[in-house]
């Protein structure tokens, strides 16, 4: 089989000069890109690397390829950014592995994936949205529970999200969301801050979903308000501990399972994906947020956590990979 590899390299996508630093977060390294295309050829298969943007569609045009392994996070700030490399394989007939475009779209947007999620029974912290700066003078902080933390809506990797993130009156909070309105150019959220354990459920196949593993984060020092903020990130092996399993009651362990297939499914994900909540002291998990398309480099919560869990690199693509060929019946037994 012939599998093409769709990314989007940090060095091929330009930015203004002006823009927030972390505007290329969630653009991948060419060592993560090569190492997910080892990963794949260890399978058996070849790989053609297809790249992303006008070079993707170049490509995909140009090659004949079974399936598409997808990790393109996609172009500019539209909330539907996710979409169009799988829109695109959609409209050629091309197998693909990961999530639909109207879940990819539906995801990035966290106020409406934390609607539908709550539809679906799963608690989440009571939030407000704001589009620009004429809805949020507008915004009722009547009965809205602080301290709270501000964020853009249609962001991941924490961008935007930084240790000083936390707010604790409406002024505060009116203050933060315009800066992340002008920075970030998308509709910003404000959001109960949930002061408990964070934890992160990795999710692989379908029909039905297996949880991989849960994982808690743990900050190295004592913290009011810890975030796994855009800085934490980028330093997380000097600022933070993985404990995988987590250690919680087996009542919590439950709680996430169902909280996390629950949304898994009501939102349409699927082959896999990484869901984040903050577990309260009356041991409650609150949904944050779903990323259907985590991130599979090295240094990944996804992958720390399968290798947690006794999976290497190789065999958490390979299952993500077989999961989406069982979905075509013209890749069964390729
Ligand atoms: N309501 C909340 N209460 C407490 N902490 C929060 C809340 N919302 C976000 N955080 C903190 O900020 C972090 C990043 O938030 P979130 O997961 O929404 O961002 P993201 O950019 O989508 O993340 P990812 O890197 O997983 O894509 C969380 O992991 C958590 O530590
Ligand atoms: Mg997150």
């Amino acid at each position: 089989m012939r599998i093409g590899l769709s990314y989007d390299l940090k060095q091929a996508v330009a930015v203004e000069h002006t823009a927030p630093d972390d505007a290329l977060e969630e653009y991948d390294s060419s060592e993560t890109v090569e190492l997910i295309a080892a990963a794949l050829e260890t399978t058996g298969h070849s790989v053609v690397m297809l790249g992303g943007g006008k070079e993707f569609l170049a490509n995909i045009l140009g090659h004949n390829v079974d399936v598409v392994f997808n990790i393109a996070e996609g172009r500019g700030r539209h909330r539907s950014r996710e979409a169009q490399v799988p829109a695109i394989l959609e409209m050629l007939g091309i197998p693909y592995s990961g999530s639909d475009p109207q879940c990819l779209t539906i995801c990035l947007d966290k106020p409406l994936a934390k609607k539908l999620a709550v539809l679906a029974g799963v608690s989440t912290p009571e939030w407000q949205a704001v589009a620009d700066r004429d809805e949020l003078r507008l915004t009722p902080w009547s009965g809205f529970g602080f301290p709270a933390i501000v964020k853009p809506a249609y962001e991941g990797s924490s961008k935007g999200i930084r240790s000083s993130s936390v707010v604790n009156t409406p002024e505060q909070a009116t203050e933060a969301m315009e800066t992340l309105l002008r920075q970030y150019g998308q509709p910003v959220m404000v959001e109960e801050f949930i002061a408990g354990d964070e934890v992160t459920v990795g999710m692989v196949g379908n029909s039905p979903p297996k949880v991989l593993g849960m994982m808690r984060i743990l900050p190295k020092t004592n913290q009011d308000y810890f975030i796994y903020s855009v800085e934490v990130k980028r330093d997380y092996q000097r600022l933070v501990d993985y404990e995988c399993p987590a250690r919680f009651s087996d009542q919590v362990l439950e709680r996430l399972r169902t909280s996390s297939l629950r949304a898994f499914q009501a939102l349409g994900c699927r082959d896999f994906a990484r869901l984040d909540f903050r577990v309260s002291p009356e041991g409650v998990p609150y949904f944050l947020e779903v990323n259907p398309l985590p991130g599979l480099g090295r240094h990944s919560d996804l992958v720390i956590m399968a290798q947690k869990m006794g999976w290497s690199h190789q065999e958490l693509i390979a299952a993500v990979l077989d999961a989406a060929r069982r979905r075509y019946p013209q890749c069964v037994g390729v």
